[in-house]
Formats: C-alpha cells, structure tokens, sequence
C-alpha cells in the first residue's frame, strides 16, 4: 500500500496503548518525525535543564506538566519539522486546550493534522503492560520483561552498545493508577474535538504488536470508523 509523504499525524490513547512502540514501526513505514512529548521532557530531565526540573514533579506522580511549559516546547519542535516531512505526535495534545492550540499553530502554517489513530486498550491491560515496561534510555524504545522468567531486556536491539535499559519513575503503581485517572478526566474529551472534525480513527489496540500495525495502517488508509466500528 502507498502512502501519501508529509502526513501529520496524532498517535492518540491512554498510556500504555502502545503508541511509542507503534511510533517505532510507523516511523519506519512511514519516513515521517516522530515528535513524543514524554521523550522531550525525558530528553529535559535527563540534561538537567530548566524546563525539565519545572516538569520532574508532575510527571513523577502522574500529573499533566502545565500548558505554559508544554504548548511551547512541542510547537517549537514541530516548527523545526519541514512541511514535506510530516510528523506523528504521540503524547500530545492531551487537554482540548492543547489540541485548540496545536491547531491554531499549524493553522498560521498552512498546515492540518490529516488522521488521529486513537488506540483503544482497556484499563486492566494498560496496567499490566506498564508494570512490566522497561525503556531504552539511549533511544526510548519501550520493551517488556520476559513473560516466563519475569527478566528485563539485556540491551536494546536498536543501540550499538545495548543501549541502557531502565524502568521509568512514573510506572509506579501510584503514578499509573494516576495517569489513567488524568487520562479519563482531561485528556479523553480531545477525542470529541477530533471526531467532530471529522479526523478520528479508532483502533483495538489489543492484538499483537504485528496485528494492532495492520490495524493502524488500515486505519490510515481510510475511514476506519467504517473498519473498525
Ligand atoms: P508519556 O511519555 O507520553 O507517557 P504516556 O502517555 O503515559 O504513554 P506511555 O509512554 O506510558 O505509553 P505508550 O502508549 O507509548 O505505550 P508503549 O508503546 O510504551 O508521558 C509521561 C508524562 O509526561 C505524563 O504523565 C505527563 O506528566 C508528561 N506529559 C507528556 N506529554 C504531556 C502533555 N502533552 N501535556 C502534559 N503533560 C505531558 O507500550 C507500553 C508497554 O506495552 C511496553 O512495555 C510495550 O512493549 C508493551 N506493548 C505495546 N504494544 C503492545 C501490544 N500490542 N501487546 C502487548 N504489549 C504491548
Ligand atoms: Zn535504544
């Protein structure tokens, strides 16, 4: 299947849905910049900046970083994105103010989101995927412990040097029961704002990784309102 060049695109859903693991495969499929707002403030808080001390408390119990830091650091990144590129943003926009936002910005560019891929995953299986999540600190591919022996990843496949292979400070059981209470309440109302505008695709995002791809793909292809009912 051929796919148009420069789409723009939202990676939407709870977290957990998997949407930096599909952001790994899309990227690759599609040649398009994968912008991650977490990946951004992990970036932050990993070189000790401003902005990433003013975010560390929010993110480490589960919170939305405020507006005023995160409209600004993603619309900067996006703004550094060529128009034929195109992009995926996974993270964001997670309020309707954020989406009204990102609009407006990309409106003053002469540019729209084409399609927003919700992945949909019920809460049960949100928390067993996080709790057994561990993440490449070199290039934030997201892995899962071992089924059978309960063991982590010994190194990351995509780093030359195994990259180094970490559980983050937010899959706390705490702080994940918190991100999907913040989830329900602030940032699921972006799908109305979506599907009124005509752009929403909802997706099952419980199969395998291979399967929920397709599923994605075909979602992008169409209206998967029409697929996937
Ligand atoms: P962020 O980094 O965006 O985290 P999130 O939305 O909570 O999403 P996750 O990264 O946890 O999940 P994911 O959907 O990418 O799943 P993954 O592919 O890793 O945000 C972190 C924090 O930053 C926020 O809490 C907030 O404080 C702040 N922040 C970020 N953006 C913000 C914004 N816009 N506004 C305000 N604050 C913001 O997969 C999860 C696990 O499941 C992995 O182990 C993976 O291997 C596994 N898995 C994936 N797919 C499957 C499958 N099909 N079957 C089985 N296992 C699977
Ligand atoms: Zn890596």
């Amino acid at each position: 299947m051929t796919m148009p060049t420069g789409l723009k695109l939202v990676l939407f859903g709870p977290p957990g849905a998997g949407k930096g693991t599909q952001a790994q495969l899309l990227k690759e499929r599609l040649g398009v910049e994968h912008v991650s707002s977490g990946d951004l403030f992990r970036h932050h808080l990993s070189n000790g900046t401003e902005l990433g001390e003013l975010a560390r408390g929010y993110m480490n119990r589960g919170a939305l970083v405020p507006d005023a830091i995160t409209i600004g650091m993603v619309i900067d990144r996006i703004g550094q994105i060529a128009d034929a590129d195109g992009f995926m943003l996974d993270g964001f926009p997670r309020n309707t103010g954020q989406a009204q936002a990102l609009e407006s910005a990309l409106h003053e560019r002469g540019q729209q989101i084409d399609r927003v891929i919700h992945i949909r995953v019920a809460d049960d299986e949100l928390i067993r995927r996080l709790s057994n999540r561990y993440i490449c600190r070199v290039c934030q591919r997201p892995y899962t412990r071992d089924a059978a022996t309960g063991a982590p990843p010994e190194g990351c496949a995509d780093c030359p040097d195994g990259g180094d292979i970490y559980q983050r400070d937010d899959d706390t059981s705490e702080a994940v029961a918190n991100r999907i209470a913040v989830y329900h309440q602030e940032t699921a109302p972006v799908l109305d704002f979506y599907a009124a505008r005509g752009l929403l695709a909802n997706v099952p995002g419980e199969g395998a990784v291979a399967t929920v791809n397709e599923s994605v793909l075909r979602a992008l292809e169409g209206n998967a309102d029409e697929v996937f009912p």
